[in-house]
């Protein structure tokens, strides 16, 4: 590997300097992502044609230079090959036609054995042809939690009251719905890595909906079994987005990183996870809107309060859709460029 930087900061080994990439620096920002994108007859098709997702895969790190690809794909595949077809709506979103209501619906979907998700793995093999070791490459999926909340709600929603609702009043059927994506999960992330992905990262986006208890008992324990399974193989990043009281939990998985958003302050994590996590993040994707200047400084402020080692640097969560892509090539020359006293 030319640049394995990512791969070395996340097992705790010492490094030059931070390496950085972005959360979903694959399409939504670059004018040459749409060119591909406009092309064709939508998102599944790019996903789904592993030669056009190796070639948007790619793009960041030839256009922004960052220290990591992401494989192009969508945490809603996995909803897809267990029965559950998603659609994407331009300019809204994920919609799936039919959600899970209740017991019998169970009926209408099946563990994946990871076979359906052929195109991803081939995505995932071109793409590590095609990088020749130049940066490493990763691959993800969405938590239980947050597959279970779009799976019952059908579509995104600020407060996924239905899906917390169902929780609490449903209890056995959830945790069925949860085991069965936990499974399929698992299939899935064996064969990516088998295909070529060299880190996992898992995206548990609505965590911070839930309290404490709640997130443990039907987000983390899943979580747990998916890091358990993978021991061994890659390193893996648990990203729980807006769950900073349920860092002490997160602190007992055998994952190697630890994704903060922009609301966690890096030292209070670090207090809590200990020394033997590396930390991922968390500059607040809203600051790439600001001038220059503010870019440098919050982006020099967020390295140091990391320190050098066990630091990934990232956003606090996806990079917003209408983000010039200058403000993002600024943060990561920021990064690149930093020295540590
Ligand atoms: O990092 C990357 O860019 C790689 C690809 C990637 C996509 N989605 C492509 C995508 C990744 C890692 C994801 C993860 C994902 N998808 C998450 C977890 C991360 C997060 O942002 O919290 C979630 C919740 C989803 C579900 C999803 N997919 C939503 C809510 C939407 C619509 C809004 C949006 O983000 O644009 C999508 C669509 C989607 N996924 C697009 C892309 C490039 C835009 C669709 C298009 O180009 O037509």
């Amino acid at each position: 590997m030319k640049n394995d930087l990512v791969l070395r900061a996340a097992k705790g080994e010492s490094v030059e300097r931070t390496p950085v990439w972005l959360m979903r620096q694959a399409g939504r920002i670059l004018p040459e992502y749409r060119a591909v994108r406009s092309k064709l007859s939508g998102f599944k098709e790019l996903v789904e044609t592993p030669s056009l997702a190796a070639e948007v895969t790619i793009q960041p790190v030839d256009i922004l230079g960052v220290d990591a690809a992401i494989i192009f794909s969508d945490i809603l595949v996995i909803p897809d090959a267990m029965g559950l077809e998603y659609q994407m709506i331009p300019k809204k979103g994920p919609y799936f036609p039919e959600t899970l209501k209740s017991e019998t619906d169970l009926n209408r979907i099946h563990i994946s054995d990871g076979s359906e998700l052929k195109y991803v793995y081939d995505a995932l093999s071109l793409t590590r042809k095609e990088l020749n070791g130049r940066v490493p490459l990763i691959g993800f999926a969405g938590a239980p939690w947050t597959i279970f909340c779009y799976m019952i709600e059908g579509q995104g929603s600020k407060t996924f009251s239905n899906a917390r609702k169902m929780l609490q009043s449903h209890e056995s059927f959830s945790r069925k719905v949860l085991d069965m994506i936990t499974e399929s999960t698992i299939n899935y992330l064996k064969l990516q890595i088998e295909a070529g992905a060299q880190m996992i990262q898992l995206f548990d986006s609505w965590a911070g909906i839930l309290g404490v208890q709640t997130y443990r008992s039907f987000g983390i324990s899943y979580i747990e079994r998916i890091v358990n399974a993978l021991q061994g193989t890659v390193p893996i990043t648990v990203f729980s987005k807006g769950a900073h009281f349920s860092l002490e939990d997160l602190s007992k998985l055998k994952c190697q990183t630890i994704g903060l958003d922009w609301n966690t302050p890096p030292k209070f994590a670090r207090e809590i996870v200990g020394n033997n996590f590396t930390l991922q993040g968390n500059l607040d994707p809203a600051v790439l809107y600001g001038n220059g200047k503010d870019i440098v400084n919050r982006t020099e402020q967020m390295l140091k309060s990391f320190g050098k080692n066990r630091h990934i640097a990232n956003l606090g969560h996806g990079v917003y859709p209408d983000t010039d892509p200058e403000a993002v090539k600024l943060f990561i020359k920021t990064v690149k460029e930093f020295k540590h006293e």
